[in-house]
């Protein structure tokens, strides 16, 4: 029976939200990007073709209408208050004291924890279960209404599973420090000044008049506390953030208070240690009295640095809700809650010099070189200074003493010049409109703040268009690091990528500290670089704005290189995720004669494109491994059991704590939420094909 494009539209509703879900509430994602977007170009052709199947909470709406002139003011039904904050933990102390006395008694309170988001606080208004509003907290009694942007935020639900008159919900917008890197990344190469933070990006973005802005950056949300709520009632702050999960909004998850705190905490850590983020922790905790508060701080505060996004400090919050209505509000701040916030990880420092740094699309960045400090944990050195109109807006100096601190705990950045110390013989900067490395005119391209240096066979650019040539996910050439890299084009060895696949035995055992040996293993890792794939191969040519991804779509629309640098602008134009800015870097790109030369001659030195690889004859790569397999695989499951053990691998029926992967397809059921009980790493197909690549 042929299924009905209103019931097909609907389940792929169904099906895109439960894989929003899983992918950026849960972290745990059951199928590819490539499998997503297939549905979800589907259910867009549906909805094109007939108008009249599109609903508002379609997940292909999420961006509505055009930009607004200025947001909408909204009084807030409950004020939106903030917490005092404290800096350190015996601050809990004083704060459970405060509260026992309060509420006279002797008993232990029992608080619920949980890290303090560095974001920005924002109120969504759900009624009837539809997403209706979304304000920020303004002066704490009127908001502006921001729904055009927070619909974007795909972790958020749109329609909640179940249907309460009114359910308003506060939570954090926010940004993953990995998203943030990669989004200032690409502002980079497109020419805008970077975000100073995660938070500036998250709030820079909410603010945004045009929803398409909001939509393009990669937003996320963590709720935790309750705003007007009609058709439902919560007993504690613990039944309110259970019920917020089963509604299908995205928290951190509670830890089981059965286990003991230690025990807990142990567990927690290695788990984060191993890399284990978010989604698959539960990082909110009931904690017993101040003593389990205090050991609760410490534990964040240790792995901060491990969690995917930024958090400043700890809030503790009496968790029964009778006893919070009690203890009621003093001043604007609830007595029921605090905040400890961890100490700031800034220092000062002294700048030593400024120089410039020459990167593979040619950008000329300024970066101040610094007394060595430590800040949270690392030395810091060097801190980028993005640009001259950064280095002016500042008012950085060579010489100056100057307020340190790590960005998104990434990248080091100055703060500020502390001016009252700056000595008399500081000296301005100014960026030279020349490369420091070959010399040639740097210019900025219209609309752009950075300068780039014109030469395009500059030996800075080389070397660092070289290092993403041979990177693990480009071209893949094992043995190949950033120094000997340098020492080849410094002594003239390699000039081009297609150098690299000329270079011989002869010629590396003239380099120093290069035996017989190292030479083999070189030649061998560059040999075997010659099979590649042609994504692999499109992405190591490093062309502006052509990342993984669109390396991926490029390989999928035309089949082949030699296809590729002869397409027109039209059909760039007619791949999906290529707009008109891509479109323009390759077909520059492909224009250039070096660039065509190159390929064609890396291509006459052997290397060639293999199909992603879909069966492997045999190996041990995944001995000593035990795998469960749940849902639908794009093989027959005796097939991937015959694959997983042609390759070493154990295949079981059921997970247990000595289940090593689980392997999810389609409509996986219950082994999922025991694997992730159980800690057990879960991967999908293409997680399969890595580990056998
Ligand atoms: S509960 C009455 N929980 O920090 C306020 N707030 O000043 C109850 N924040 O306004 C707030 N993470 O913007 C709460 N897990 C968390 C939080 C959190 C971040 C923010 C929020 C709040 C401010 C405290």
């Amino acid at each position: 029976m042929p299924v009905s494009g209103r019931k097909r539209a609907e389940e792929l509703r169904r099906e895109i939200r439960k894989h929003d879900f899983q992918y950026y509430v849960l972290d745990q994602p059951l199928i590819t990007d490539r499998e997503y977007d297939r549905l979800y170009s589907e259910l867009v052709a549906l909805e094109t073709a007939d108008p009249g199947l599109a609903t508002q909470d379609s997940p292909t709406r999420r961006v509505g209408g055009e930009a607004l002139d200025a947001f909408e003011k909204v009084p807030h039904r409950k004020p939106m208050l903030s917490l005092a904050n404290s800096y350190s933990p015996e601050e809990l102390a004083a704060f459970d004291e405060r509260v026992r006395k309060f509420l006279k008694t002797e008993s232990e309170m029992v608080y619920f924890c949980e890290p303090k988001f560095d974001g920005l606080a924002i109120e969504l208004i759900y009624e009837n279960g539809e997403l209706t509003g979304a304000l920020t907290r303004g002066d704490g009694t009127i908001g502006e209404n921001v729904l055009s942007n927070v619909r974007t935020i795909r972790s958020l639900p749109l329609q909640l599973t179940k249907t309460p008159r009114l359910f308003e919900v506060r939570g954090e917008v926010l940004m993953f420090k990995r998203d943030f890197l990669r989004l200032n990344e690409q502002q980079q190469d497109a020419g805008i000044v970077p975000f100073a933070n995660p938070r500036n990006a998250a709030a820079g973005s909410i603010r945004q008049l045009d929803p398409r802005i909001a939509a393009s950056r990669p937003l996320r949300l963590f709720a935790y506390a309750p705003g007007a709520i009609e058709g439902m009632k919560f007993k504690s702050q613990e039944e309110f953030e259970l019920a917020l999960a089963e509604l299908g909004l995205p928290t951190t998850g509670i830890a089981d208070a059965e286990q003991p705190m230690e025990a807990y905490i142990e567990w927690a850590t290695a788990r984060m240690k191993r890399g284990e983020g978010q989604g698959r922790i539960p990082l909110a905790r009931l904690c017993k009295g101040a003593s389990e508060a205090i050991a609760y701080y410490h534990f964040i505060e240790s792995v901060r640095h491990d969690l995917p996004f930024d958090i400043d400090g700890i809030v503790a919050k009496v968790n029964d809700y009778a006893l919070q209505e009690e203890l009621d509000f003093i001043a604007r701040n609830p007595r029921w809650a605090t905040a400890a916030k961890f100490k700031p990880e800034q220092a000062e420092t002294w700048v030593k010099d400024i120089i410039v740094q020459v990167g593979r699309t040619g950008a000329l960045t300024p970066v101040a070189v610094m007394e060595p400090v430590r800040v949270g944990g690392v030395t810091v050195t060097n801190a980028t200074l993005h640009n001259q109109d950064e280095i002016d807006r500042k008012d950085v100096r060579i010489g100056d003493r100057v307020l340190v601190q790590r960005a998104g705990d990434v990248i080091p950045e100055i703060v500020h010049v502390a001016l009252d110390k700056r000595p008399a013989d500081a000296r301005p900067f100014r960026i030279p409109d020349q490369c420091p490395v070959c010399r040639s005119p740097a210019m900025k391209a219209e609309g752009e703040v950075v300068l780039r240096c014109t030469n395009p066979v500059c030996p800075a650019i080389l070397k660092e268009s070289l290092k993403h040539f041979v990177a693990r996910r480009a071209m893949n050439v094992e043995r190949l690091g950033d120094r000997l890299i340098e020492t080849l084009v410094d002594e003239g060895l390699v000039k081009s990528f297609s150098d690299l696949y000329r270079l011989t035995k002869d010629d590396l055992l003239t380099l120093d500290r290069q035996g017989e040996k190292s030479v083999a293993n070189l030649l061998e890792s560059i040999e075997a670089s010659r099979k590649t794939t042609l994504p692999r191969f499109i992405f190591a040519l490093g062309i502006r704005f052509v990342g993984e991804q669109t390396a991926k779509s490029l390989a999928k629309a035309f089949g082949t290189i030699e296809t590729l640098i002869e397409v027109e602008e039209e059909a760039l134009l007619a791949v999906e995720d290529i707009g008109p800015k891509v479109a323009a870097s390759l077909l520059s790109a492909f224009s250039n004669k070096a660039l065509r030369h190159e390929i064609k001659a890396l291509r006459k030195l052997g290397v060639e494109f293999e199909k992603p690889k879909k069966r492997d004859g045999g190996s041990s790569k995944l001995v000593g491994k035990r795998f469960v397999i749940t849902g639908t695989l794009p093989i027959g499951r005796d097939e991937v059991k015959d694959l997983i053990e042609a390759n070493g691998g154990q295949v079981l029926s059921g997970v247990s704590k000595k289940t090593d992967f689980l392997l999810a397809g389609d409509d996986a059921g219950s082994k999922l939420q025991k694997a992730a009980g159980f800690g057990v790493s879960i991967i999908d197909w293409d997680g399969l094909q890595d580990l056998l690549r």
